[in-house]
């Protein structure tokens, strides 16, 4: 029987998609990306799993789009560097969340250390905003617009622009960038915010600020720089989540790595690290389709910030330095793989849904044609008549067979575009295709036979197998009247 192979490819599935971006996907988040630089680019063992959409569906600058690369002289826009990263990404399909355009570090010394006004000041933000996010409008997903703004006491973090502009800073940042790209997704972005207390408190007052004055912020990006073993636990990372969430804002892992305080790490502490990415990913998970996705900051050891900012600290990405994988990589992608088609169940179902009701009159039509052929062919006596009937009774079946099956691949097409419920739809499409295969089958054989008892069998086969592929294909309804009409054979599996 057809369908025992079907179940055997099915269960196979989640191996054949076993790399954390298709499994992010399936499970019903935007993405799962990496942080990367410029340097990197060269090493194509490197570029070979950056590039691979399996793995990640999305990449973050690490360093060159920020003002000390972009705008190093006052007026004087440079955008070379940011561009190798956003051409990588387009190259591959990739979402780019562009990264940043306000923040205290990193900045030139001409506006850290200028003699500015407040007027100067703000005219300087709004050239650099208006310049950066018009030149690379409709190409980020996301715009870190306001970077690291709080201190850990939740207070405003000094800074030339808080220090001269005061508070208003932000908003002004806010309403600056969202007039030259109004696609993009505007995020504020920090640490220590991905549990709560008076840092995410500061955040969250600050996303209430902006939302009750009408000015655009769309996401908050939880960093997510941790501590192997001191990584906040699920339910403190989820409700944290779920706070932002009901303040309006999508919410991401922006910039995730758990490292070890010190190395090598033992076994212990690798398990441990296992399960605090775990915590963090499945917090994510947990809170879709508010939560659209987790990028690593970088995905091996070799190219991670950690060891040269963090004296002896070092193991925290998914990849060691030699490209294997860390366990926390299996743990990852274990998680990812449990929650397949969970984001998008509702979307699943009410595909599933409208199948069965377009077809559904199809099915009862054709059950009952299928009965009073299959009734006709045990009557008749002559091998051309029995010939007739069955071969009617297999055309019904493959006509209400294809109807069900194009049917379902349109609508379970639309619904993958829109959102990849890959697991709640591929058991239906696949048993519909494999009936459609059976009756082929069926109808040849019936077409083939001398014998009137051998073109009985057959007749009596392809009016079973019409039955149950109308049944499978649809919950049949009694109200249904429209007859069955021609369709195409045309299954895209
Ligand atoms: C992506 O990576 C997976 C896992 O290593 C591999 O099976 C697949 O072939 C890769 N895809 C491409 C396009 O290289
Ligand atoms: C993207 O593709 C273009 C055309 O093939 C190529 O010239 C360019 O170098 C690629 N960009 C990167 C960063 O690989
Ligand atoms: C700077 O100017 C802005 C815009 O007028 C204003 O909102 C802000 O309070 C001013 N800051 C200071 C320190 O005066
Ligand atoms: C790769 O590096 C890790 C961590 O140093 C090590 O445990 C592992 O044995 C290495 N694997 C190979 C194939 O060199």
């Amino acid at each position: 029987m057809r369908s025992s192979s079907i179940l055997s490819v099915a269960a196979l599935l989640p191996f054949a998609y076993a790399q954390l971006n298709d499994l992010a996907k399936a499970a019903g988040l935007t993405y799962f990306g990496s942080a990367t630089d410029n340097g990197e680019l060269t090493d194509t063992e490197y570029t070979s799993i950056l590039s691979n959409t399996s793995e990640f569906g999305q990449i973050t600058p690490g360093n060159t789009q920020k003002w000390e690369y972009t705008e190093a002289t006052e007026g004087t826009f440079d955008y070379t560097k940011g561009d190798v990263i956003t051409s990588f990404a387009a190259n591959n399909s990739q979402l780019v969340r562009c990264h940043n355009l306000i923040w205290y570090s990193q900045l030139p010394s001409w506006v850290s250390s200028g003699t500015w006004t407040n007027a100067t000041l703000i005219a300087a933000m709004k050239a650099h905003i208006q310049s950066e996010v018009t030149h690379y409008k409709g190409q980020c997903y996301a715009w870190d617009v306001v970077n690291e703004a709080f201190d850990d006491s939740g207070n405003y973090r000094t800074s030339v622009f808080y220090e001269i502009i005061g508070p208003e800073y932000i908003p002004i940042a806010f309403e600056t960038a969202a007039l030259y790209d109004s696609n993009v997704k505007l995020y504020y972005n920090d640490y220590n915010i991905e549990y709560a207390g008076v840092k995410a408190t500061a955040a969250l007052n600050l996303v209430k600020d902006l939302k009750a004055r009408g000015i655009q912020i769309d996401g908050v990006g939880m960093q997510g720089h941790f501590i192997v073993g001191s990584t906040p636990s699920l339910a403190t990372q989820s409700a944290n989540l779920k706070t932002f969430i009901d303040a309006g804002v999508e919410v991401a892992y922006t910039e995730l790595d758990i490292r070890f305080s010190s190395l090598p790490p033992t076994s212990t502490g690798l398990t441990t690290q296992s399960s605090d990415y775990v915590n963090t990913v499945q917090a994510c998970l947990d809170n879709m389709p508010g939560c659209v996705g987790v990028t690593i900051w970088d995905y091996t050891d070799k190219y991670s910030w950690v060891p040269s900012t963090f004296s002896g600290a070092g193991d925290a990405c998914l990849w060691y330095a030699n490209f294997t994988h860390h366990p926390a990589y299996d743990a990852v992608t274990s998680v990812l793989a449990s929650y397949s088609g969970s984001g998008t169940a509702a979307v699943a179902t009410a595909a599933a849904t409208t199948a069965a009701s377009s077809a559904s009159s199809v099915a009862v039509v054709a059950t009952t044609l299928a009965t009073s052929v299959k009734s006709s062919v045990v009557a008749s006596s002559s091998v051309a008549a029995v010939k007739t009937s069955a071969t009617s009774a297999a055309q019904v079946a493959t006509s209400a067979t294809s109807i069900a099956v194009a049917s379902t691949l349109a609508t379970v097409k639309s619904s993958v575009a829109a959102s990849s419920p890959v697991a709640a739809v591929k058991p239906t499409s696949a048993t519909s295709i494999a009936i459609a295969s059976t009756l082929a089958t069926v109808k040849s054989s019936v077409a083939a036979s001398s014998s009137v008892a051998a073109v009985k069998t057959s007749a009596t086969s392809a009016a079973q197998v019409a039955t149950s592929a109308t049944s499978v294909a649809v919950a049949p309804s009694s109200s249904a009247t429209a007859a069955p009409s021609p369709a195409d054979d045309e299954c895209d599996a």
